[in-house]
């Protein structure tokens, strides 16, 4: 047998069951595939779950999330994080209604023109939506395959190399959809970062870092040191213990979404009594780790032109706030309880 035809078999008996996966042929709705792959990238399918459940319940087709004001949709993306992939799924749902008549197309060129669709999610679209023969690597993908092989070297060097074993094992399948699921949930389930099950792996036989012990070595990834970076968060409130917020307006990670004034310079932003607390918040973005100190005030009213408004924290749940933010909030809350 193959090394396609003993996933396949494997697969037969210990496929995920996933709300955005279908067995054996194309999912009839390639719109859920690709908000489900949206939301996977960089979240767990644990995590992912609930979201997807709720997404669905709100926007049932693409029309619905295409004609919603962007505010909803980062409302129900609040918590999952990476908030430009919640504006992208807008923009990109508007798009496909406009110039694709509301329906994805399964090429991947045409799929790599749309807002928010790279590389990785246009294969995902192509295979689980249309059942095409598409690799699909991702890093659990990627950990199966240089295991298999022995391959040592970094990673980000060899990846023509990995994407041409994944097409050859693609295109040796018999349903592509199927053969892309069983290769993510070989990686989840058996072929684990640390302490892989080899002994219940229907590959072992194949696998050279099995053979040579060198499973904990591959894949070669070296990491590249994160940036530590602290700061304050302000807590101001007036003497109706309304709280002031704000709208995110700079471009980048957190764009859009509502938030307490902070910064990363440890100064204040206007004179005032501050009052330095001794709790702190600690955030993990991908490219640097953040930990902000919360620093409070009380205020009769603000300087002309401060950006922000006040309000009530019982309508704190009217704003898409990001993780971030949740975690000040609940501090300070928890603190007055
Ligand atoms: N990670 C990314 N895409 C996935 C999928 N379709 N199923 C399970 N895990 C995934």
């Amino acid at each position: 047998m193959t090394v396609t035809e003993k996933l396949s078999k494997w697969y037969e008996k210990n496929a995920r069951n996933l709300p955005w996966r279908v067995k054996g042929k194309a999912h009839p709705n390639p719109y859920e595939v690709w908000i489900s792959e949206i939301m996977l990238q960089q979240t767990t399918v644990k995590t992912v779950l609930p979201y997807f459940k709720r997404f669905l319940e709100r926007f049932p087709t693409i029309t619905d999330l295409a004609k919603a004001p962007i505010e909803d949709v980062l409302l129900l993306w609040q918590g999952l994080g990476y908030y430009t992939r919640a504006r992208k799924l807008h923009e990109c749902a508007q798009v496909v209604m406009n110039k694709h008549n509301g329906h994805f197309p399964s090429d991947r060129k045409e799929l790599m023109k749309l807002p928010g669709i790279g590389s990785y999610t246009s294969a995902a679209i192509a295979s689980f939506g249309f059942n095409l023969p598409e690799a699909v690597v991702d890093g659990n993908v990627i950990r199966v395959l240089t295991r298999l092989k022995g391959w040592e070297a970094p990673v980000a060097t060899i990846m023509d190399q990995i994407n041409a074993f994944a097409e050859e094992l693609t295109q040796a399948s018999s349903c592509p959809a199927d053969h892309a699921s069983a290769m993510m949930d070989l990686g989840a389930g058996i072929c684990t970062p640390r302490s892989p099950l080899c002994t219940f792996c229907p590959l072992h036989y194949d696998c050279i870092a099995y053979k040579t012990g060198e499973t904990e070595s591959i894949p070669n990834i070296s990491k590249l040191k994160k940036e530590i970076k602290k700061g304050y968060v302000f807590w101001i409130e007036n003497n109706c213990a309304q709280v002031l917020i704000r709208k995110r307006t700079e471009k980048g990670l957190l764009s859009g979404l509502t938030e307490l004034p902070w910064n990363t310079d440890e100064s204040f932003p206007f004179p005032a009594d501050w009052h330095m607390t001794r709790k702190t918040v600690k955030h993990i973005f991908t490219h640097f780790d953040l930990t902000l100190t919360i620093v409070k005030t009380q205020v009769d009213s603000l300087p002309e032109g401060f950006d922000g408004f006040f309000t009530a924290p019982e309508n704190f749940k009217n704003y898409p706030f990001s993780t971030l933010m949740q975690k000040v909030i609940k501090k300070v809350i928890n603190e007055k309880k």
